[in-house]
């Protein structure tokens, strides 16, 4: 019998309970049953969709461009022929790591192996005025559905955050002819995610798109008309914004409560070492909820490990998961990288950029194509890529070949760093 075989029929008669169906929990169900998982797999998720491509959200699938039946991330054939059971619209209520069970209502589910894929959820605005109609947030399907409905109508819209979701959907709406004002509290765009320079040429791209960015005030309120319905944003200098829409992206929250409330140890998310365990025999925690001791953590010094909001990340941690449970060692990650597409920019990232020491730039900022470098201690440790597949491609080689990279070459559009880096890989 192969080795294969041997942990295929090793965990015949155990069950696979995965709770949260969609980037990690869908591979999840699907990279166990190919490492040779042959029990039952169960893939709980309260919505009631089949898993979907969730970044879509705020580009395509709110512009229009693509329609609902491009959003799933599999077919339901894929997982039937896998024999993966899909439990959709079905929330579970609690766990029991003592028992190995369950509970969705008055349903117990025996497993041997749980995964918690419950992923994050939109960090609520708490302002005066925030139930009123027309005040929408984006995170699942059904908030861009409401979306959809209210947005062709929408002649003046509010943003709140100025984040990656708020500046595609503000680039969305305003391209659709709204428009559009983004409001952040910081004192400028995309300060968790990017540096300066580059916050700087998406805040000049969507202001010459006509958006007006307003920075560093909080909202105050927001205010209704006679009929429940958002007719205006007040900041905190007392400015009144006119609007008769609001949507807000100013972050997600880990949703950790199941495993809080059984007393697996959380900090901004549920711990989990390299193989996924978490502080609960049997139970794994992969993608957005889960706090992973991570190679490219900024500072190697903080223990803390990361909590990454990526599809990568999402689906590297399942397949460590899916070793886990076969009792084989879990892949290390990847360098990580993320993209956001505003206009007709793509942006690409790689690596991370905190604690940064230089910045180099190779391409010209008005020509719309470049990438930015951040340098830590000579090496890069982060890229930023605008409409330069290929120099993103290549940063997360250099990224993750961990070479000090002269500056000088970086900057000069003249230089083949492929070439460079083979070369400088073989004289290591
Ligand atoms: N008013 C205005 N701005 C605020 C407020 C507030 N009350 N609170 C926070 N912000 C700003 C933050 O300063 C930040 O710039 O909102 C922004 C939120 O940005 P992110 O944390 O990147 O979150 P968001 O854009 O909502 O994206 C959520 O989806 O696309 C993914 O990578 C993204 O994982 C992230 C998630």
């Amino acid at each position: 019998m192969s080795e294969h075989d041997a942990r295929a029929s090793a965990s015949k008669h155990a069950t696979l309970l995965i709770v949260g169906a969609s980037y990690a929990g869908a591979q999840l169900a699907g990279s166990a049953r190919e490492a040779g998982f042959g029990g039952r797999i169960v893939l709980c998720g309260d919505e009631p969709h089949l898993p979907y491509q969730r970044p879509h959200l705020s580009k395509g699938y709110l512009s229009g461009a693509l329609d609902a039946t491009r959003l799933p991330l599999r077919s339901a054939e894929y997982y039937r022929e896998r024999d993966i059971e899909l439990q959709l619209g079905a929330r579970i209520d609690a766990i029991d790591p003592a028992r190995r069970q369950v509970h969705r209502g008055a349903v117990t589910l025996d497993y041997d192996w749980l995964v918690l894929a419950t992923g994050a959820r939109a960090r609520p605005l708490n302002v005066p005025g925030v139930g009123l109609q027309g005040v929408l947030t984006l995170r699942s399907l059904d908030d861009a559905e409401r979306l959809r409905v209210l947005a062709p109508a929408a002649r003046k819209v509010c943003v709140v955050g100025g984040g990656f979701i708020g500046l595609e959907v503000a680039a969305v709406l305003a391209t659709a002819g709204a428009e559009v004002c983004v409001l952040e509290t910081g004192e400028r765009l995309l300060m968790r995610s990017l540096p300066a320079p580059l916050a700087g040429y998406l805040a000049a791209t969507h202001a010459a798109r006509g958006v007006t960015l307003h920075y560093g005030q909080a909202l105050r309120a927001l205010h209704g008309d006679n009929n429940g319905r958002v007719c205006g944003a007040e900041l905190a200098d007392g400015t009144l914004l006119p609007c008769d829409l609001v949507v807000t992206g100013i972050g997600v929250q880990a949703n950790v409560e199941l495993a809080t409330a059984a007393g697996i140890a959380c900090d901004d998310g549920i711990v989990v070492d390299a193989g996924m365990a978490t502080s609960a025999p049997q139970v794994l925690a992969i993608g957005d909820c889960a706090r992973q001791p991570h190679p490219w953590t900024p500072d190697p010094g903080d223990l803390r490990g990361l909590r990454l909001e990526s599809i990568q990340a999402a689906n590297e941690m399942a397949r460590a998961a899916a070793a886990t449970i076969m009792g084989r060692p879990a892949p290390p990650p990847g360098v990580p990288w993320f993209w956001s597409d505003q206009y007709d920019l793509k942006l690409q990232m790689a690596g991370l950029g905190a604690a940064t020491d230089t910045l180099v730039t190779r391409g010209d900022l008005h020509s719309g194509k470049f990438t930015v470098w951040g340098l830590r201690g000579g090496r890069v440790a982060a890229a930023y890529s605008i409409n330069r597949p290929g120099e993103h491609l290549l940063s997360r080689k250099l990224i993750a070949a961990r070479c000090a990279v002269p500056p000088a070459l970086l900057a000069d559009p003249q230089v083949d760093l492929g070439a460079w880096l083979q070369s400088a890989s073989k004289g290591a």
